[in-house]
């Protein structure tokens, strides 16, 4: 297992060592290493099982950072930074050549974030380089929202938790990049469409599920417990499968099951969004068959919260 901490100074003197240590952000917890060390960058796909093909987004500390490390922004992503940064937006930028192929995939482009987390945002700032990050799961199962779940899955393959408490967001970034100048959402997140589109105007949506998709995250099974998920009215689900052991996933109505949890007991978006993963995982370790799950109202943060549950459940 690895050490949980607060020590900003023992992450720092770690990263830039080139080890890796999981660090905290709005969204989700990240796997940090230095974005412009190929070593480091490779460690952090070995530790995540991650297929070479999946980019990693680079962590920067502020929005004037960006011009470090990809082509200068344009008016329009100019103004998408500076309502949304620091904050749960990736922007998919052209790349400059010092970010290393492997942190893009071999892309033109590179997904650039300003994190909206104190401990990160110093860290960032003491730093010599930008942070290359994935959520800190092993590839394709559920992200950490908090530091005990990054020690459950990854604690022997990383040197330090720097521990900031749980993820105030609890969804990863909305992604967003620019095809042909239109803005265009390639992963639902922790800004909600309708607040990105008080910016740019209307947005094109192009979530990719195919097997060789743009962004991997979008692949049609991802962020998913090992358990059975099945999402729907649940109501009728749980007529349809009595005669196994369910456990319940609901947003407001308490079903008085045994084995549920009701992500936002007080109705609110937000709240369901930053319980979700912790639910995932809590329903992942009970003694039951399967999870059945309800959809949120598809608008807001529910549209995010609709495509990591639909994810989960692809088989
Ligand atoms: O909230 C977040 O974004 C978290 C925290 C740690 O910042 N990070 C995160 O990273 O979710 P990850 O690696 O789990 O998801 C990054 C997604 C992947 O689906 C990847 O394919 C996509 O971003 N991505 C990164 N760079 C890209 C690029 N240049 N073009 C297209 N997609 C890109
Ligand atoms: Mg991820």
């Amino acid at each position: 297992m690895a050490e949980i901490g607060t020590d900003m100074m023992k992450a720092q003197a770690l990263l830039e060592a080139g080890e890796l240590v999981a660090i905290p952000t709005e969204t989700v917890y990240g796997l940090a290493g230095n974005a412009l060390d190929a070593n480091a960058v490779a460690r952090i796909f070995e530790a995540k099982n991650r297929p070479h093909f999946d980019p990693l987004i680079v962590h920067i500390p502020n929005a004037a950072a960006a011009a470090q490390y990809a082509l200068p922004l344009t008016p329009q992503t100019r103004r998408l930074a500076d309502a949304f940064w620091p904050g749960p937006l990736t922007l998919l930028l052209p790349r400059k050549p010092m970010i290393p192929d492997l942190v893009t995939a071999g892309l033109d482009t590179v997904g650039l974030r300003c994190p909206r987390h104190p401990l990160t945002l110093q860290l960032l700032k003491n730093l010599s380089f930008p942070l290359a990050a994935p959520s800190a799961n092993p590839f394709g199962y559920v992200s950490p929202t908090t530091a005990t779940h990054v020690n459950a899955q990854l604690g022997d393959k990383i040197a330090y938790i720097l521990d900031g408490g749980p993820c105030t967001v609890g969804l990863e970034s909305t992604i967003v990049g620019m095809a042909d100048h239109a803005p265009t959402l390639y992963r639902l997140g922790g800004l909600s469409q309708e607040t990105i589109e008080t910016i740019t105007g209307p947005v094109t949506v192009s979530l990719n599920t195919s097997s060789n998709p743009k962004a991997p995250g979008q692949l049609k099974s991802h962020y998913a417990p090992t358990k059975r998920i099945v999402t729907g009215s649940l109501p009728a689900l749980l007529q349809e499968y009595k005669h196994l052991a369910i456990a319940v996933l609901s947003f407001t109505h308490n079903y008085k099951m045994p084995h549920q949890f009701v992500l936002a007991p007080t109705g609110s978006m937000a709240e369901a969004a930053q319980n979700l993963f912790t639910a995932l995982r809590y329903l992942d370790t009970l003694p039951v068959d399967m999870i059945l799950a309800e959809l949120a109202p598809e608008e807001g943060l529910g549209r995010a919260i609709n495509d990591r549950l639909r994810r989960a459940a692809a088989q």
